[in-house]
């Protein structure tokens, strides 16, 4: 029977003292910044806690629920969140090399099975996606974003958004396999200066409008129930208390009614930043701005009641935060049924085959074939020797990624191991030594010197450790570590024909990696499923199909880099001096946006125009598989609007669409485009549709294609 909410949850608030009302606004956790389950059942029983982060097995989560269902006066349940980024159990790839998968399909089945399984372990709210448009390497975050550009955050966002909670019909309670979302960080964190984590942002409306902000409104038209607030300032106001982003944008222009959480500690942090002078004025202040919960800094635990007592908040201001928290407790089923699972059921769905056989699946699509001169890939097993060498060669440790909840290092495939479940023919060696026999001695041995000469084709891993991707993880220098760039050149000396494998959570400074090698693949931090995906791309079982979503620059300097940049008064030109570009560098990417190759070849030939009506355009383009294997191509359609009443991108991804090919098999592939698919936003937030010509360019990457255009 599913409870009249409204009716319930007034009533229910109605019953409530102040007390209990603003323990509903407290969250705890137990991750890094200290905090014990035992040290919370008395903060329970006393109705301090509306939801617990970081609980994560079912018999904890069920102890603590029964504390606060059976020996508190109202019987409240408690909500359990955590970080589900990219699996709970079956630990998928980091988001950022999933989108390089370009198959958002993909992305909701990943967030389904993560759904199924952190439910059955007692989660009930997971703190992602996240939909930060990231375009600097060095914040490491950008491991968890969906890349660079803002249509596939918006899909990959969306996408994520209805694994997790599904889609249920009206008024029907979540179904037990299923989590709230949470659509992260609002807003602007990404753009932290120097690729900082925390550092401080500035940006114009306009920038805000038209590259941070459409995955949210997406999110929010997908119906994400929850949002969480950044760390960061945002034009000298911490966007924890940001009145023009969190009330004039997130609630009255985007129509966000759902609950607002803050970042972990962020409310009281927001006297560090040197905003709140102390924590009453920080209390109150997010109750303005209609933050609902505040994740473990205390500060709405401590200093509400003493606000409304003194008249200096209202009491109702707090009701309507309490009734978004009882909102999703009521949309959780939880006031009927409070305990979501039991360790057999856990243990039965956290062990499900078919999640590592759609992890694999979804690994192999994410891997990018950056290089590959004289088509040293695909290997041929058995009848060439293959020597395997590199520190991440066979190092589970290094592979568990950011955010790798309940993953275990014991469930990671190495890619030695891949290589070995394959069945590593006589002439395949692997030498998990050579490296750090070379790190200690700077030099190699004459046995190991002969073992680099005499084989055919040497396969390298190497990368950074996950532990150098993700929070708190940004660097100064995307170029790979100097062992492994002096590692490298050694052994190219000795024998060229190398094959590079990257594992790594950011894009790479690779000038001076793909000078010495014949073939690169980027194969991110892949999950628990990597060495499979990754043998499967070298021997050609899988044809690599991934694109790159963030652009790689050729050094750090360039950064930040990204694709869809304005034009400026002095494009570079190499003709003229004045003009905006480096002395000292290329200002062009070493990898494009988009880029990835394939062992097949796709042709694109006779674009074509067809106009439906005033604002409709059909776009068709023929694709032939002329080269020797079947393969997936993913289309690129971008436009370029030439003049309009704000400097516009010089290039924008509008759709992209995945097509399978045998060889010379041909396919028309055909793009509708909207007029309103052409607009923008101006600094106001007003949506802006320019008349006049827009550049439309069909092709493999945001560099090459072929041109036409419409006129709206
Ligand atoms: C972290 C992250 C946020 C996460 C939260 C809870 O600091 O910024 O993305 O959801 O704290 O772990």
């Amino acid at each position: 029977m599913i409870i009249e909410k409204n009716r319930f949850i007034e009533q229910l608030i109605n019953e409530m003292t102040l007390d209990e009302k603003i323990g509903q606004l407290n969250q705890v956790g137990t991750s890094i910044y200290g905090g014990k389950e035992d040290e919370y059942e008395q903060l329970i029983r006393e109705s301090c806690i509306g939801s617990i982060l970081s609980v994560k097995q079912i018999q904890k989560c069920n102890r603590l629920q029964k504390i606060a269902v059976e020996e508190t006066r109202l019987g409240i349940p408690l909500l359990f969140a955590e970080d589900v980024i990219h699996g709970f159990r079956t630990i998928f790839p980091i988001p950022l090399a999933e989108s390089c998968s370009w198959n958002p399909s993909l992305a909701e089945e990943s967030a389904a099975i993560a759904a199924a399984e952190a439910a059955s372990a007692g989660i009930h709210w997971t703190f992602a996606p996240m939909i930060d448009v990231s375009r600097d390497g060095r914040w490491g975050r950008i491991a968890e974003s969906f890349g660079e550009d803002n249509l596939l955050n918006e899909r990959f966002g969306v996408a994520k958004i209805t694994g997790f909670q599904g889609t249920r019909e009206q008024n029907a309670y979540m179904s037990q396999d299923k989590l709230i979302a949470c659509a992260k960080h609002f807003i602007g964190y990404s753009a932290a200066e120097g690729g900082r984590d925390y550092n401080t942002v500035d940006m114009s409306s306009y920038r805000l409008a038209n590259v941070y902000l459409s995955p949210f409104l997406e999110a929010i038209k997908a119906g994400v129930p929850t949002v969480m607030t950044a760390f960061n300032a945002l034009n000298g106001i911490p966007a924890t208390l940001n009145k023009k982003t969190l009330i004039d944008i997130l609630r009255n222009k985007l129509n966000f009614n759902g609950l607002l959480v803050t970042d972990w500690n962020a409310l009281h942090e927001t006297i560090t930043h040197g905003y709140s002078p102390n924590e009453a004025y920080a209390a109150k202040k997010a109750m303005d701005v209609q933050v609902d919960v505040d994740m473990s800094s205390r500060v709405y635990i401590s200093n509400l009641k003493t606000l409304v007592l003194n008249g200096e908040l209202e009491e109702d201001q707090i009701n309507q935060a309490v009734k978004r928290v009882l909102e999703l407790k009521c949309d959780l089923g939880l006031f009927e049924q409070p305990y979501r699972s039991n360790e057999a059921h856990a243990l039965q769905v956290c062990s499900k085959k078919t999640h590592r056989t759609i992890a694999r699946k979804i690994a192999k699509e994410s891997i990018v074939l950056l290089q590959n001169e004289n088509h040293i890939l695909p290997l041929q097993l058995g009848k060439e020797n293959i020597l395997l060498i590199g520190p991440f060669i066979n190092d589970k440790q290094s592979m568990r990624d950011t955010w790798s909840c309940d993953g275990r290092v014991d469930d990671y495939v190495t890619v030695a191991q891949g290589f070995a479940e394959a069945g590593v023919p006589q002439s395949m060696s692997i030498d998990d030594q050579i490296y750090s026999a070379f790190i200690k001695n700077r030099c190699l041995n004459t046995t190991q010197i002969e073992e680099i000469r005499s084989t055919n084709k040497i396969i390298m891993v190497l990368g950074e450790k996950a532990s150098e991707s993700g929070e708190a993880k940004s660097k100064a220098s995307l170029e790979l570590e100097h062992d492994q760039i002096n590692f490298l050149q050694q052994i190219y000396q000795l024998n060229p024909h190398i094959v590079i494998v990257l594992m790594n959570g950011r894009p790479l400074a690779l000038k001076n990696v793909v000078s010495c090698c014949e073939g690169l693949v980027e194969a991110w931090h892949l999950g628990v499923e990597a060495g499979h995906a990754i043998v499967d791309v070298l021997t050609g079982k899988y044809n690599p199909s991934g694109k790159l979503t963030v652009s790689f620059p050729r050094t750090t300097g360039q950064v930040p880099l990204y694709y869809n940049h304005f034009n400026t008064g002095r494009p570079f030109s190499e003709e003229k001096f004045n003009t905006s570009k480096y002395i000292d560098e290329s200002i062009e990417p070493l990898f494009p946006f988009g880029y990835g190759l394939s062992y097949t070849h796709f042709d694109y030939h006779d674009l074509a125009v067809m106009e439906q009506d005033q604002d409709t355009h059909l776009i068709s383009v023929q694709i032939t598989n002329s080269g020797p294997m079947a393969g997936t191509e993913i289309v690129q359609l971008y436009s370029r609007q030439l003049i309009g009443s704000y400097v516009r991108p010089v290039n924008e991804l509008k759709c992209f669409k995945r097509v399978f090919l045998k060889p010379q098999e041909k396919q028309n592939v055909t793009f509708v485009i909207k007029n309103k698919d052409l607009s923008y936003f101006d600094d106001n937030l007003s949506e802006i549709m320019d008349h006049g010509v827009f550049q439309i360019r069909v092709g493999k990457n945001s560099r090459h294609g072929l041109q036409t255009q419409i006129t709206i």
